[in-house]
């Protein structure tokens, strides 16, 4: 069998090993670059399977996920859900705005609760950052992290190499082995309070992808340029030859004192409008991981544009991530052949 006739899934792991050695996904600094097209090459059958109109798979059928998401959540946590139903899981929720947390438990006795329910998957979001990583220490099924503090948000990162690597295969722009060597990805906003930006630095890295960041100096992490990015405070500067724009929101819920002088100074400085966009190349994608402040980090007309926008895709890419990354990380409980065995991480 030539190479081109391999499975792609299949071709990159070592002999012997686990594709997918991780007993949980708690950041894609854990990952090595075959992991990640792993999970991205997964996610395809989901993709198609999230096209047809009757949705519903066996999979996971008689699993329970627990979904605890200790911040809100619209996005994450209906993707989430969605992709745990769609594989056929009972799938429960926990807000914590309703929880025993707010009656002062700590979060290693919520962890110890959600344990005893004896679910098969726990995906939590957190605003502390390592507190997902805590929990899964102490819980003996898969953890998945749906975003902990300004730490990491690893579907996320997932989710959007996918819906870009789908919007350069409908251009005809991708590259056979899934890599995004060579792209320049210009990623914009408030650096300092986002796991986004972190996921994605990591992931648009391990692919080959060179990543730009742009923000306000006091929105831009310090000592960031050791993970290997070009730090920009000019946006102009920042977007010149860039292939794809990524915007982020200011996050103020996690600002302690005041980061701008004003929206309306920010957007002036750091928003994306079509007059800005036009520095970039120009078929440029325009990329957003919601929710969005239409008219502070991106206009309207920017962020509907056909063609160049990707936003709406990159929820789409989300359920097929997580559908991906449940499906995975239950397989070695599920005793699905090639998965029962094996170390786990
Ligand atoms: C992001 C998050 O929660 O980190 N949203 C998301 O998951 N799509 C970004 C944000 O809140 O701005």
């Amino acid at each position: 069998m030539t190479s081109a006739q391999t499975p792609p899934s299949q071709t990159r792991f070592p002999a012997g090993r686990l594709a997918f050695p991780h007993r949980d996904l708690i950041a894609i600094g854990a990952l090595q670059t075959h992991e990640i097209l792993f999970l991205l090459e997964e996610a395809e059958q989901w993709v198609t399977f999230n096209r047809q109109p009757a949705k519903h798979a066996e999979a996971l059928a008689g699993l329970t996920i627990i979904n605890a998401f200790f911040e809100n959540s619209t996005r994450t946590l209906l993707s989430f859900e969605i992709a745990g139903k769609r594989l056929g899981a009972d799938v429960v929720n926990m807000h914590a705005a309703q929880s025993s947390v707010k009656k002062g438990e700590t979060l290693i006795d919520t962890a110890m609760t959600l344990n005893a329910m004896r679910a098969d998957a726990i995906v939590i979001r957190h605003g502390s950052s390592g507190a997902v990583g805590l929990i899964a220490g102490k819980v003996d099924c898969p953890v998945l992290n749906a975003g902990d503090g300004q730490h990491e948000h690893p579907t996320q990162g997932l989710l959007d190499a996918l819906a870009l690597r789908h919007a350069l295969r409908a251009r005809g722009q991708a590259s056979s082995d899934g890599m995004l060597v060579g792209l320049k990805v210009v990623i914009c906003g408030d650096i300092l309070h986002s796991r986004v930006a972190r996921s994605n630095i990591l992931c648009l890295q391990a692919l080959g992808a060179s990543v730009r960041l742009c923000a306000p100096p006091a929105l831009m992490p310090q000592g960031v340029e050791a993970m290997g990015v070009e730090v920009f405070h000019h946006f102009d500067a920042a977007l010149a030859g860039a292939d794809v724009v990524m915007m982020l929101r200011l996050q103020n819920e996690r600002m302690d004192g005041q980061f701008i002088p004003s929206p309306r100074e920010y957007r002036h400085l750091y928003g994306l409008t079509r007059q800005r966009l036009a520095l970039a190349t120009s078929d440029a994608i325009i990329m957003h991981p919601g929710p969005m402040n239409r008219g502070v980090e991106i206009d309207s007309d920017v962020a509907d544009m056909p063609e160049r926008s990707i936003i709406t895709q990159q929820v789409e890419m989300g359920v097929a991530i997580r559908m991906a990354c449940l499906d995975v990380l239950t397989r070695r409980a599920r005793g699905i052949p090639g998965w029962a065995s094996g170390d786990l991480a």
